[in-house]
């Protein structure tokens, strides 16, 4: 059985012997002494194997390159050299793979770019290593905070045959033969397609989710989301994942409320728990980033209406490249306008226009707004978007055929409102935009395992 390197740092005591397997990050020779870092994985900084010659084969070890796979046995000391506390005297270093100059990730620092070129050994780096621990630790967060406040976890459908968001970029699934589709009507026909019907990738777990709100109270959904949307952004995935809570007998204000505890809870979660990979970031990606989720953490998240921020932007000595006006939908350089510069921290935009907005969401007395929330964060833009949702059938079938949105194929979601409908609200968040928030890390094909992005699809 091997020790995991990082139980060896915290559990173990000087004078064990331990056997640890790793691959080596860096090698060095002084004086007929080989120092290795060997990292396994489970922590950033690894720990440092001496090796004398004293060993059957040092001399085979000294000529190991970077990233070769070791299994080491040896005695665990107090280190004399700074930066560690403790080193591994080594006794026996068996060799299981090696590696060789042309291995793509020497020493040297790389730009994320040429490590998004290769992305099949990037996790072997030190950002990556840590961008993907703080994400694993971040998803047991997100199940741990619900389940203590005991909300139901449902796994919603991934394919669906309804587009929530209403914006029509679903990636279709068919079985259909893209060449020749059976036609009706010179149309391809789909009550000839695998489900009988035209189907897609879920935009969004939303209204299934709605549907076990109103039988368990308080849900949420966390699972993948897929968006053909043609946008080459720094944060757009066609992937990515989604945190949907929601909650029955609850308003907007109570919809904010969860997301500010929330979103709170987990920067706390990160300072505590992944304190070694967080100061790494502070240090490597953004300086000052400690300091800025520790603000988070203690902060009031302002809450402004949309109006509002309408007036705030009109005001700006900024000039912006897309039109400010009421009615119109705010844009990223907006919304940091408004995160970064009039509030200077987390902002919830309240109640937006209808006609940006989708279908389902409810209708304010004004007539014209709905009681939508954005919430903004500095550097990201919108982090979570959310809403309380029209509870009242005949609004709702009003705002459908409105919009254009046929009521049969909504049988089921419109039949929710048919029988013991209540207010209910709730809200998604997008979870590599908050790995983004948290580790300081600017482009979202940089925080998600394989990202999938118009025109790249690798693996
Ligand atoms: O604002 P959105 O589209 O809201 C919904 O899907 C609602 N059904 C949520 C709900 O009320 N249950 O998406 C929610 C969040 C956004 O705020 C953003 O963080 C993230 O999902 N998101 C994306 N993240 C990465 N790439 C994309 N293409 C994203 N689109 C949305
Ligand atoms: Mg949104």
């Amino acid at each position: 059985m091997r020790t995991v390197i990082k139980n060896l740092l915290t559990k173990a005591s000087t004078g064990e012997t331990c056997r640890l397997s790793g691959w080596i990050r860096s090698l060095r020779l002084s004086k007929g002494i080989a120092f290795i870092v060997l990292n396994d994985g489970s922590n950033l900084a690894g720990i440092q194997i001496v090796a004398d010659q004293t060993l059957a084969n040092f001399e085979e070890v000294s000529h190991l390159g970077t990233g070769s796979a070791l299994r080491v046995t040896g005695t665990l000391v107090a280190s004399p050299a700074a930066g560690q506390e403790r080193e591994l005297q080594a006794q026996t270093i068996e060799i299981i793979g090696t590696s060789d100059e042309n291995y793509p990730l020497q020493k040297k620092r790389h730009t994320f770019e040429y490590l998004r070129s290769i992305a099949h050994l990037r996790p072997r780096s030190n950002t990556f290593g840590a961008v993907f621990r703080l994400r694993s630790k971040l998803a047991q967060a997100i199940h741990r905070f619900f389940s203590e406040k005991d909300f139901l976890y449902v796994h919603t459908p991934i394919i669906s045959a309804s587009d929530c968001e209403g914006a029509g970029e679903l990636f279709r699934v068919t079985t259909l033969d893209a060449g020749q589709p059976p036609l009706l009507n010179g149309q391809p026909d789909f009550s000839q397609d695998f489900f009988g019907q035209k189907t897609g990738l879920t935009v969004s777990g939303q209204l299934e989710g709605e549907l076990f709100a109103l039988a368990f109270g308080d849900i949420y959904t966390f699972g993948p989301t897929f968006r053909a949307e043609n946008s080459n952004t720094a944060r757009h995935a066609s992937e990515f994942w989604m945190i949907e809570p929601e909650m029955a007998f609850a308003d907007l204000a109570d919809d904010a409320d969860l997301a500010e505890e929330f979103i709170k809870y987990l920067c706390r979660f990160a300072l505590e728990e992944c304190c070694e990979d967080m100061a790494f970031f502070d240090k490597h990606v953004e300086n000052g980033l400690l300091e800025r989720i520790r603000t988070v953490a203690e902060a009031e998240f302002a809450r402004i209406d949309y109006g509002d921020a309408i007036s705030r932007l009109q005001q700006s000595p900024t000039s912006f490249a897309y039109p400010v006006e009421w009615g119109l939908d705010l844009q990223t350089e907006h919304e940091r306008y408004i995160t970064e510069q009039v509030i200077g921290g987390p902002t919830f935009i309240l109640n937006y226009p209808k006609d940006i907005k989708a279908f389902y969401m409810r209708q304010n007395p004004d007539g014209r707004t709905v009681a939508a929330m954005d919430l903004l964060v500095p550097k990201v833009g919108e982090i979570i978007g959310g809403s309380q949702r029209e509870e009242r059938l005949d609004l709702l079938e009003t705002r459908m055929d409105e919009l254009g949105i046929a009521r049969d194929p909504l049988w089921w979601y419109r039949d929710s409102r048919r029988w013991g409908s209540c207010p209910h609200a709730g809200f998604g968040l997008g979870f590599e935009r908050l790995v983004m928030y948290l580790s300081g890390m600017e482009n979202i094909r940089d925080v998600i395992p394989f990202p999938r992005t118009p025109r790249h699809c690798e693996f």
